[in-house]
């Protein structure tokens, strides 16, 4: 029996994980883990991919994939906890065993996250612990740092905190505008996010008393890309 204070995603090589994505726009994380897995390079399922706007071009994208999408629209519900409770509902119905957010823009509920603690992670556009919300790049440049990057992390009751599992990074250049940092950040959180579930699809990496495992050992930082879009102790 798995101790409470650990949530294990198990999933050896020959099976598939399911999982859900939650996402809210363009969705072009999500179309980085559609093509790894058409490419024999994710072991997962898509049970779902849901959202909080039903134009969401993730949304279209997953239906011409064949996989069941819904939307919710927050201003239908009373209160933000209203609406994560049936979200969740629906995501645990759907037989997920994790929750990726892909560009889900919302704040979620601390009960709701409590249920999916060790299953539930995040993509993020910055370098946690810094610039946790939004305008992360604006806020890189404003800082004058020398580098930004991406990180996922296991969600937790605290807004883009959790334990982070593993991280990309890209210089910042002298001409970078917010626009352009954000387009030389894209490709890298899409092979982040393919890395980070493809590792805990294979049982690598799991959450256990507040801080990420990698290979049976606690993290004491987070894991690195490398170039070849492997994860590798940083
Ligand atoms: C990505 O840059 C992701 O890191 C960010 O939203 C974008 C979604 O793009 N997420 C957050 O800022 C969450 N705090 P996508 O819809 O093309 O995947």
């Amino acid at each position: 029996m798995i101790p409470a204070s650990e949530s294990r995603v198990p999933s050896p090589e020959s099976r598939q994980l399911p999982i859900a994505v939650l996402a809210s726009g363009r969705g072009s994380n999500l179309a980085a883990l559609l093509d790894a897995h058409a490419a024999g390079k994710l072991p997962v399922e898509f049970k779902l991919v849901a959202g909080d706007h039903a134009g969401a071009p993730a949304l279209r994208n997953a239906e011409a994939h064949g996989i069941p999408t819904f939307a919710l629209e927050p201003k239908s519900f009373a209160n933000r906890r209203e609406f994560d409770e049936a979200l969740f509902a629906n995501v645990a119905a759907s037989g997920a065993g994790l929750v990726v957010l892909a560009g889900f823009m919302r704040i979620i509920d601390p009960l709701v996250t409590a249920q999916w603690t060790g299953r539930m992670i995040n993509i993020h556009p910055s370098l946690l612990p810094k610039y946790r919300g939004l305008h992360t790049h604006r806020k890189v440049l404003r800082h004058g740092d020398a580098e930004h990057g991406a990180s996922v992390h296991f969600v937790s009751a605290e807004l883009d905190g959790g334990p982070v599992i593993a991280q990309a990074r890209i210089d910042v250049r002298a001409d970078d505008t917010e626009e352009s940092l954000a387009a030389r950040l894209l490709p890298f959180e899409h092979r982040l996010m393919v890395a980070c579930v493809a590792a805990i699809a294979r049982g690598m990496l799991c959450q256990r008393d507040g801080r990420t495992w990698f290979n049976g050992a606690p993290l004491a930082a987070p894991l690195k890309l490398d170039g070849d879009g492997r994860l590798a102790a940083a």
